[in-house]
């Protein structure tokens, strides 16, 4: 793994020397960007033999005259690690400010940031602190909390910096477990279908496809290959890494997902399927000539029934109801009736559940009947529950 190591200017720079030695004796790669004022507390000369590799502190060396391109170190990194992060630079971080070489790195950052903060107690407790923390980790940014000790100023309680090996475990397991899918392919439906009825109607539903993006998003974390067939949604929020396969009606969806299953570890069918359509489709406009228009519709066919009818042994099902009434026993009926692995039920009773909302309320039944209800929480967040499901259920692939 490489590794860019940021180190900031606090009396735990010294632990970044140890850090460093471990990180190389497992097997990283490691170059390390001080800020300005780290220098102060540890010599760069340290670092940079422990890493084998220079240090940078300075967009260019006045030496040299060597640039030191933020750009080509963030695309180089695996990882950026900012140990020890402190509340000036987590303040920079959290607001795009850019005055050094560590802070233009993180900003062209494409990999994963993790942080590990130190600092006194009352500053870690500082709202201003915890409200930058908590933007950073909204923007994706993994942090690795402080621990409780003995702080440098003598005072006693939250701020130490992780002890260097439990910012190793912390990062082994961030890693392992984003690459628990590694090499399953998963399908995720999201988005309503539209039924055509003319040249310029059509039957749908409310569907944003809100929740199945966040699945196939998550999945994706966590190492799957994942095709995301996707019915007519707004949404773009979609990993780039994803394939997206756009369908519009049912037996669109229907062919798409027959297409792929027999490939897939995991199949997620989050979409709302329409029921029924149009049996006959006019070509153009139907004219408003009669007081009565009667549609015949005809029954679609059930995608995930067929999916669970031809499922491969250690393929996982997973299915989702939205009901109204009777939810429990409606959502076990459709658990047994298309063979999944299991079900996620949503009742429209929820307030802040189902289409459109960015929130969701869920409870998963398994096919043992074991179920787990879960808080109303983000969409990104029950994708988590879900996708923690799939990662219980699933089996490591053979080597
Ligand atoms: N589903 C499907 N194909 C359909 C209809 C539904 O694959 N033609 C899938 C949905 O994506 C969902 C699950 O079946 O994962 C349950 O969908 P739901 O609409 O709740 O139930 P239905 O089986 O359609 O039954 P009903 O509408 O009568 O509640």
């Amino acid at each position: 793994m490489k590794i860019v190591l940021g180190v900031c200017a606090s009396i735990a720079a010294y632990k970044s020397a140890i850090l460093i030695r471990m990180l190389v004796k497992e097997g990283a790669e490691v170059k390390v960007i001080m800020t300005p004022g780290a220098s102060d507390f540890i010599t760069p000369l340290t670092l940079s033999t422990l890493s084998k590799n220079p240090v940078f502190s300075e967009y260019s060396d006045r030496k040299s005259g060597q640039w030191n391109n933020h750009v080509e170190l963030a695309a180089w990194a695996d990882i950026i690690l900012i140990a020890p992060t402190t509340a000036n630079t987590i303040a920079k971080m959290a607001n795009g400010i850019c005055d050094n070489l560590l802070l233009a790195t993180y900003l062209s950052a494409k990999s994963k940031v993790a942080f590990a903060p130190a600092m006194d107690l009352d500053m870690y407790l500082h709202p201003a602190v915890i409200a930058n923390i908590a933007k950073l980790k909204d923007n994706g940014n993994i942090i690795i909390p402080a621990e409780t000790g003995e702080l440098a100023s003598g005072l006693i309680g939250e701020g130490r910096m992780a002890e260097p090996e439990n910012i190793i475990s912390f990062i082994e397991d961030y890693f392992c477990k984003s690459i628990s899918l590694k090499g399953k392919k998963a399908i995720v439906t999201a988005g309503p279908t539209y039924e055509r009825i003319d040249a310029v109607r059509f039957i749908g539903n409310y569907s944003s496809g809100k929740m199945g993006i966040s699945i196939a998003n998550e999945l994706k974390n966590n190492g799957a290959d994942v095709t995301l067939i996707l019915g007519p949604s707004h949404q773009n929020n979609i990993d780039s890494s994803i394939k997206v396969i756009k369908v519009e009606s049912a037996i669109e969806m229907y062919n798409a997902c027959i297409a792929q299953a027999d490939e897939s570890d995991i199949i997620v069918m989050s979409a709302a399927v329409a029921d029924y359509t149009p049996s006959i489709v006019s070509n153009i406009k139907i004219k408003k000539t009669e007081n009565k228009l009667i549609l015949n519709l005809e029954k679609t066919s059930d995608i995930l029934h067929k999916l669970g009818e031809d499922k491969k042994p250690k393929q996982i099902l997973v299915g989702f109801a939205l009901e109204t009434d009777n939810e429990y026993d409606n959502a076990v009926d459709k658990l047994n009736k298309k063979n999944l692995d299991f079900i996620v039920l949503n009742s429209m009773n929820d307030n802040g559940a189902g289409f459109q909302y960015d929130t969701n309320k869920i409870t998963i039944i398994d096919k043992e009947l074991k179920s787990q209800v879960f808080e109303l929480k983000s969409k990104k967040d029950v994708a988590k529950d879900i996708v923690n499901k799939i990662i219980k259920l699933s089996v490591p692939n053979e080597k």
